[in-house]
């Protein structure tokens, strides 16, 4: 009835007319504006404008299609269509172009308007790489907020302390950018927060206590910052918590034995602190937990036997502690693809029921006081190895023929400073090896012949041993695949001959060349200059002779080298980067060398021989 008096415009003067025109467009939440073009909310737009403003370069072209007053149809924003308010802001910059993902970027300051936009529910401006600013003081009014995503930005400033009246906040994404000071303990009163993710920035200070009234808090990701203090004791409060990383900053004191009551807990990643005392005996208790790294700080005690209970575990990372005592037989119960010991001060025998890990695929054991005497033989057995690192642990004798039935591919073989005697055996060389360390050991043999056949060998370091012979397996190695050899020291040992064919066959990607201390004699042949990767390469203490060949300039990358004592290389140093940048003592001992940064050459002594 009334609704059909309303409209009948000819029964009503123009001022009425314009009552409930006003009327309509409060209650649609629209306005028209006099060239007919529908306008926003007046605050939504202002923060929209000036957000664009601050932006000087958008390589994802959105923002120049900004234009008009209806910012509700604008790329990335979404109004609510009963009230027409901004409710949500996402202008990331992966996106897709032309159906093909693309990442973009803006150039540009935020502008604190955005705390205008009172309605909105998500802000996600992630990973736009030079978005610079910081978060608007005012952020606190924006009551609705569920989503804050600011990551991969060069963000800066602090945490503000409105932040705290977002009680509807259920993720804030601050991760990898440049902000700084300390938590505000006002983060507390975010009881609706699943997600606090605030890795790789500057934040210091301590983890404030209130962080244990976030009950709701699954994730809490606090890595790489140079936060102090302790672990608040209060994070056992965090019932739905499931993954906690703290690792990388400079926490201090011991782990909080109330951390095993969080029974949902899969993954605890504490590494690179400076965290004292033992692992709590309530770790026990963590029935799902998966990962387990505690490596790099000063935690001293056993491994618990207990921890044979956490059922689901597959990482446990307890490297570069003070752990002593001896590994518990339990420990082969653990579903474990990743056993991480080394630097501790964890005794012999290992159990044998080690060699029930059928899962394990790395195993990092070196530099404990294991005296293992042997090369432990289950570990041939273990059908998922992979990686066995063992420097360190007191082996002695020749490397055992049993190796060679190993059930598994093993990748990366580390036996480096033990008593290994003996000859490097030939069947090695059908290994299928990316990394093989055997320095520091007194192995006496050549290098079997069967070595160029590593096809895809990484890094190969044999330094300080005794072996001998040529280098002709060096120059004819094979490996290609997937990235081909770049890492060998074979220095300190007896290797003689000559190095005519260094930059031939598969070192073009040799990035660190170490022949140094050796019985190399020869030239240096113009075929170095093929090895563009080069970064550091040490000839010292050979016999080489002649001059150095101009094409040493062409390893651009070369910013490491040393000919100290090489005798008797002469002539002048090939000018212009990278040589004549090093130091006078990377050629120190060669009487025949001169040019920068040497003294000049005199006239005779350029000519070459
Ligand atoms: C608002 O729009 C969305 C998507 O266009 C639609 O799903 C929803 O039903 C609409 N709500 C109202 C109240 O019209
Ligand atoms: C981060 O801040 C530091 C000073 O605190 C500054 O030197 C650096 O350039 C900033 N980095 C970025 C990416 O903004
Ligand atoms: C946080 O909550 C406390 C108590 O509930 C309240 O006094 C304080 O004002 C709140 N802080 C913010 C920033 O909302
Ligand atoms: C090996 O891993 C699989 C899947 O990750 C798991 O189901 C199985 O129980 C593990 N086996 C052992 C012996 O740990
Ligand atoms: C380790 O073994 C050596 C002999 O191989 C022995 O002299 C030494 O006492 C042993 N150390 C420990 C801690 O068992
Ligand atoms: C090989 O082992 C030694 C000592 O254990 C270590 O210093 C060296 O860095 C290792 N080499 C490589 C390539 O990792
Ligand atoms: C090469 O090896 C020698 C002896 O092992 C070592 O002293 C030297 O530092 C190494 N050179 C480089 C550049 O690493
Ligand atoms: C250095 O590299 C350039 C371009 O690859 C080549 O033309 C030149 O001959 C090289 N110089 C020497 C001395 O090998």
């Amino acid at each position: 009835m009334r609704k059909s008096i309303l409209f009948h415009p000819e029964k009503m003067g123009s001022k009425e007319v314009l009552v409930l025109l006003i009327i309509l467009m409060i209650t649609k939440g629209e306005c028209k504006a006099s060239d007919g073009e529908k306008t926003c909310h007046p605050n939504d737009l202002k923060a929209l404008i000036d957000f664009k403003s601050g932006i000087r370069h958008d390589d994802s072209f959105r923002l120049e299609k900004w234009i008009g007053r209806d910012c509700c149809k604008w790329d990335g924003i979404v109004c609510d269509n009963v009230t027409g308010r901004v409710i949500k802001m996402k202008l990331p910059g992966a996106m897709t172009i032309d159906d093909a993902p693309a990442q973009t970027s803006m150039d540009g300051v935020l502008s604190p308007s955005l705390s205008l936009l009172t309605s909105l529910e998500v802000l996600e401006l992630s990973g736009l790489s030079h978005l610079e600013g910081q978060i608007p003081p005012l952020i606190g009014n924006l009551a609705k907020l569920r989503t804050l995503a600011l990551s991969y930005n060069g963000l800066s400033g602090p945490i503000p302390e409105s932040i705290g009246k977002l009680s509807k906040l259920e993720e804030v994404h601050l991760n990898s950018n440049n902000f700084s000071g300390s938590l505000p303990s006002s983060l507390g009163n975010l009881s609706s927060l699943g997600t606090m993710d605030l890795t790789s920035n500057h934040f210091s200070g301590s983890i404030p206590h209130s962080i244990g009234n976030l009950m709701n808090l699954v994730n809490l990701y606090l890595e790489n910052n140079v936060l102090t203090g302790y672990i608040p004791k209060c994070i056992g409060n965090l019932q739905a918590l499931q993954d906690l990383k703290l690792s990388n900053n400079l926490l201090t004191g011991g782990i909080p034995f109330s951390i095993g009551k969080l029974s949902s807990l899969r993954s605890i990643l504490l590494d690179n602190n400076h965290l004292t005392g033992r692992i709590p005996s309530s770790f026990g208790q963590l029935k799902s937990l998966v990962t387990l790294s505690l490596q790099n700080n000063q935690l001293e005690g056993p491994v618990r036997s207990n921890l044979g209970q956490l059922q689901s575990l597959a990482e446990l990372n307890l490297g570069g502690n003070r752990l002593s005592g001896k590994l518990p037989k339990t420990i082969g119960l653990l579903p474990l693809f990743t056993l991480s010991i080394s630097n501790n001060m964890i005794e012999g025998p290992l159990p044998v029921e080690m060699s029930s890990l059928t899962n394990l695929s790395r195993l990092y054991l070196s530099f404990n006081p294991l005296n293992l005497s042997s090369i432990p033989t289950w570990l041939v057995d273990m059908p998922s190895i992979n990686a066995i690192h063992l420097a360190g642990c007191g082996i002695e004798g020749e490397i055992p023929r049993y190796l060679q039935s190993a059930a598994s591919r093993w990748a990366e073989l580390d036996l480096s400073a033990n008593h290994l005697t003996g000859s490097i055996p030939s069947w090695l060389g059908s290994f299928h090896l990316q990394h093989l360390n055997l320095s520091t050991n007194s192995l006496s043999s050549e290098i079997p012949a069967t070595f160029i056949s590593f096809e895809g060998l990484e890094e190969l370091d044999l330094h300080s041993n005794k072996l001998s012979g040529s280098l002709n397996w060096l120059f004819q190695m094979r490996c290609s695949f997937p990235f081909g050899l770049s890492y060998v020291d074979i220095s300190n040992n007896r290797f003689r001959g000559d190095i005519e064919l260094i930059g031939k066959g598969s070192q073009q990607r040799i990035t660190n060349l170490n022949l140094s201390n050796n019985l190399l004699k020869g030239e240096l042949p113009k075929s170095i200059g093929e090895l563009g990767w080069l970064w550091s390469l040490d000839l010292s203490y050979n016999q080489l002779n002649s001059v150095l060949p101009e094409s040493l300039a062409n390893a651009s990358l070369l910013e490491r080298l040393n000919l100290q004592q090489s005798n008797l290389l002469s002539g002048e140093i090939p000018q212009g980067k990278p040589l004549t940048g090093f130091p006078k003592s990377s050629y120190s001992g060669n009487r025949g060398l001169c040019g920068a940064p040497l003294p000049p050459c005199k006239r005779t002594q350029t000519s070459h021989p």
